[in-house]
């Protein structure tokens, strides 16, 4: 790879070359590169609107690159080593919707990790596919789910071998990684191409001690929030192609449908940016942030009324730290508490409390001290008592819906108590919300052993997404009456 060349960031250096230029629009944007804006805001926002540009010459455009764009796409493509990179503007939610219709037809099989993201849930009901779910493996001590095991994979394959994708999250929320070269060795075996939702690993093609890049494991289509960890701004997310498995013209004519037609500079500035900085990420950075993270954690450890969890076979990211709740309340009241002191984290679960660290580089400062600090005078005076065991994994490891998408509109729904559910077929997605994995699912049966877990989350105080009636204690069923 060509180290000089990553230094360059040749969109954000066309937007530049343009701003000099002391331009007159009589384009849109509306705001006139900043000039037009509500005085009370323009200070914050004036910079950054010089950026906020359009299809102008010598700005290229998304849709059809052959200029900065295109040059930008490449030099990230060859950072992660991929036939081709994308970038995407809204998030890695388009990039997810994107793989998934490009791969699959409808009526197809579709094998996928059970705890993926909402956007995958709703390419699979897109696309009107079969979904099979694999169920993820359970961590007992940091209570969530982790990733799907290679056994599960293989028996799913060998059950529907004529599967059209297999769809992965690696790794999860929490930044556990498991062995997915194995997995993606053995459904290319069978000609299924695996699709990877790497939201959360955009960093790691910087090498240990970070978890390996799924773009070194051979998968074939892989999505990443650069937005997430690297430093880019909120929606900037990246699509690499690594095979021919899925056909890349339509993948692209799903980026054209999927995304604006009018995309963000500022986020695509960002982007080619955010790929150059990782792309300078060396060694001494390396060592300086885990020195600081070390560190940081240490502080952590010392506070009796939170427990840092280590990831199992040391396998996981190291921007994250999980910290578990040891004073009898939930990780939500934990993390209310850690708010209260001006800490904002990124997750709270009925356990834990998820932070997200920055991808510093050596001599870059962050105040982990002030803030291990607040932790610890946040939690001071709370009694250290465990909290009560009530961790839950579901009895299926391979589940299909009841009722496929295709399906769906031949019932009607009905609203009922939701103690009252178990059995029926539920049809809305109900999604405690942070991490985003679905409980019940549209199209799937409400067993007995969920709803004490729908019971016992809403109890810790859970959050959830969909199911707009729940909070009146109400679920909406399927129904053929
Ligand atoms: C695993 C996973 N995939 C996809 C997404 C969606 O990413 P984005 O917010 O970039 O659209 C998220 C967001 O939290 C996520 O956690």
């Amino acid at each position: 790879m060509n180290m000089d060349k990553q230094t360059k960031a040749p969109l954000f250096d066309a937007l530049m070359k343009y701003r000099d230029k002391g331009p007159i629009s009589f384009h849109v944007p509306g705001h006139k590169n900043g000039q037009i804006f509500p005085e009370n805001a323009k200070v914050f926002f004036q910079e950054l609107l010089q950026l906020d540009a359009t299809e102008l010459s010598g700005l290229d455009d998304l849709h059809s690159p052959e200029g900065a764009i295109l040059e930008a796409e490449t030099l990230l493509a060859e950072l992660f080593h991929a036939q081709k990179s994308y970038f995407l503007v809204n998030g890695s939610t388009v990039g997810n919707l994107a793989m998934v219709m490009a791969a699959a037809n409808e009526d197809d099989t579709v094998l996928v990790q059970r705890n993926c993201h909402k956007s995958i849930l709703n390419a699979l009901r897109l696309a009107k596919v079969r979904p099979v779910f694999l169920e993820p493996e359970f961590d007992p001590q940091w209570k969530v789910a982790t990733g799907v095991s290679p056994e599960t994979v293989k028996e799913a394959i060998h059950q529907y071998p004529n599967a059209k994708a297999l769809v992965v999250t690696y790794p999860n929320y929490y930044g556990m990684a498991y062995c997915l070269e194995e997995i993606i060795n053995h459904a290319h075996r069978y000609q299924i191409p695996v699709l990877v939702d790497e939201a959360h690993g955009a960093h790691f093609i910087s090498g240990e001690p970070f978890p390996i890049s799924v773009s070194q494991l051979g998968a074939d289509v892989t999505v990443q929030s650069a937005h997430k960890t690297l430093p880019a701004m909120t929606m900037g997310s990246f699509l690499h192609v690594h095979s021919e498995r899925v056909d890349r013209n339509r993948l692209e004519d799903y980026l054209h449908i999927f995304q604006s037609s009018s995309p963000s500079y500022a986020i695509m500035a960002s982007l080619d940016l955010a790929r150059s900085y990782l792309a300078s990420y060396n060694a001494k950075d390396l060592v300086y942030l885990q020195t600081k993270i070390n560190h940081f954690k240490e502080q952590l450890a010392e506070i009796p009324q939170i427990k840092v969890l280590d990831y199992p076979d040391q396998q996981g990211d190291h921007l994250k730290v999980t910290i578990q709740s040891r004073c009898g309340i939930s990780g939500f009241e934990l993390q209310s508490k850690l708010e209260q002191a001006a800490i904002f984290t990124e997750l709270a679960d009925p356990y834990n409390v998820l932070l997200v660290l920055p991808l510093l580089k050596s001599g870059q400062e962050y105040p982990f001290d002030e803030a291990a600090g607040n932790i610890k005078t946040a939690l001071a005076g709370l009694p250290v008592q465990e909290i009560m065991d009530k961790s839950w994994s579901p009895k299926e490891k391979i589940a299909e819906l009841a009722i496929g998408y295709k399906d769906m509109p031949n019932f009607q729904e009905l609203e009922i108590p939701i103690h009252q559910a178990g059995g029926q077929i539920s049809a809305e997605t109900v999604i405690p919300y942070p991490p985003g994995i679905p409980l019940f699912l549209k199209g799937e049966t409400i067993t007995k052993d969920k709803l004490e877990h729908f019971q016992r989350l809403v109890e810790s105080g859970a959050r959830f997404q969909g199911g707009i009636q729940l909070s009146e204690g109400k679920i909406k069923v399927f129904t053929t009456a």
